[in-house]
């Protein structure tokens, strides 16, 4: 079996600046936010993963759908020897890429949560021992360092992770995909699509509360790193679409008036009753914008694939 590289790109005390810096802008502004990365410490990995088995969380599984039935043509379009996967998670969906892509020599793997990177590393070296697998621990909206693995390369981004993007950064983000890409390279993105507005806010705000664990999980995350005293049950969750942005919003919502403690930063946030913190946005999309933003970035849109029932999208573009 070929052993698991894993490779941290980030030393520890850049993630811990970073938080700090994201933590400390993020609850002095108003309104206050958080970028949605610090979601994704080992238990928000797993409440994810909950997350895409949830009945009303549709985007998995039609994404998965569209893999099923299209990664052969996918393969056939990109004929990649090694398979880049940006907030790569559990990499669940990915084995059918992994599978119809052959002669795949290598597998790198990209994301900021440790945990789901080697639970997932670990599991496809023992089914996959023809493949290396590369787990890179990093920020993929910093610069990456990909390893020298055999071209051509396709880049996947899937799970509409891209909807998480504000759009000032979903262009830096996307103009990076593209300096990593090659003549012959391709780029797999996976988006999530503009659709009736109840279908989307109630997969945000689950009947089982588990988006709402995921959501508050944050404030946990802020507590054991950098000390602050947020109570989690102090504040509810809210899921709510924007139609003018076409994307869903995630915010916690305190239940009274309470000032929040965060001694790494020495700062005290004042949060008033009603008062919201905006923990994510989720974009979603239509394929006259998917296709100009790619190529804003130089990347012309080849293939597009949907579900049966058109919730979710898939495209492959190359460099133009
Ligand atoms: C919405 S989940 C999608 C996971 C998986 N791709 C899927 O489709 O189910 C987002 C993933 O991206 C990772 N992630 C979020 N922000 C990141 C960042 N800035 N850099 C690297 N990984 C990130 C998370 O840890 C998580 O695994």
């Amino acid at each position: 079996m070929s052993p698991l590289h894993v490779t941290r790109t980030l030393a520890e005390d850049a993630t811990d600046a970073a938080l700090r810096a994201d933590v400390l802008g993020g609850l002095t502004a108003a309104p206050k936010w958080l970028p949605p990365k610090w979601f994704y410490d080992a238990r928000g990995s797993e409440l994810f993963e909950r997350i895409t088995e949830l009945p009303e969380y549709y985007p998995t599984r039609a994404e998965r759908e569209i893999l099923a039935t299209r990664s052969g043509e996918i393969a056939a379009a990109s004929g990649a020897r090694t398979l880049v996967e940006l907030g790569s998670g559990s990499s669940e969906k990915t084995r059918h890429l992994l599978e119809a892509l052959t002669p795949l020599t290598a597998y790198v793997p990209v994301d900021v949560s440790e945990s789901a990177l080697t639970r997932a590393g670990r599991a496809l070296v023992a089914e996959r021992p023809d493949l290396e697998v590369h787990a890179l621990i990093a920020d993929f909206t910093a610069p990456l360092a990909l390893p020298a693995t055999p071209g051509p390369r396709l880049l996947a981004f899937l799970g509409g992770t891209i909807g998480n993007l504000l759009p000032v950064e979903r262009a830096a983000f996307l103009a990076s995909v593209r300096s990593l890409l090659s003549p012959g390279d391709g780029f797999l993105l996976g988006t999530d699509l503009v659709k009736d507005e109840r279908v989307l806010v109630r997969a945000y705000d689950d009947a089982a509360g588990v988006t709402a664990a995921f959501n508050k999980n944050v404030l946990n995350v802020l507590d054991r790193e950098l000390g602050a005293d947020f109570d989690p049950e102090a504040f509810d969750h809210v899921a709510l679409w924007d139609a003018g942005r076409e994307w869903i919003e995630m915010r916690l919502r305190s239940r009274t008036d309470q000032t929040v403690k965060v001694p790494a930063l020495d700062l005290a946030v004042d949060f008033a009753a009603g008062e919201t913190l905006r923990t994510e946005v989720s974009a979603k999309f239509r394929k006259e914008g998917v296709s100009a933003e790619l190529a804003a970035a130089g990347l012309e849109l080849t293939h597009w694939w949907t579900d049966a029932q058109d919730r979710f999208a898939l495209s492959l573009s190359v460099p133009r």
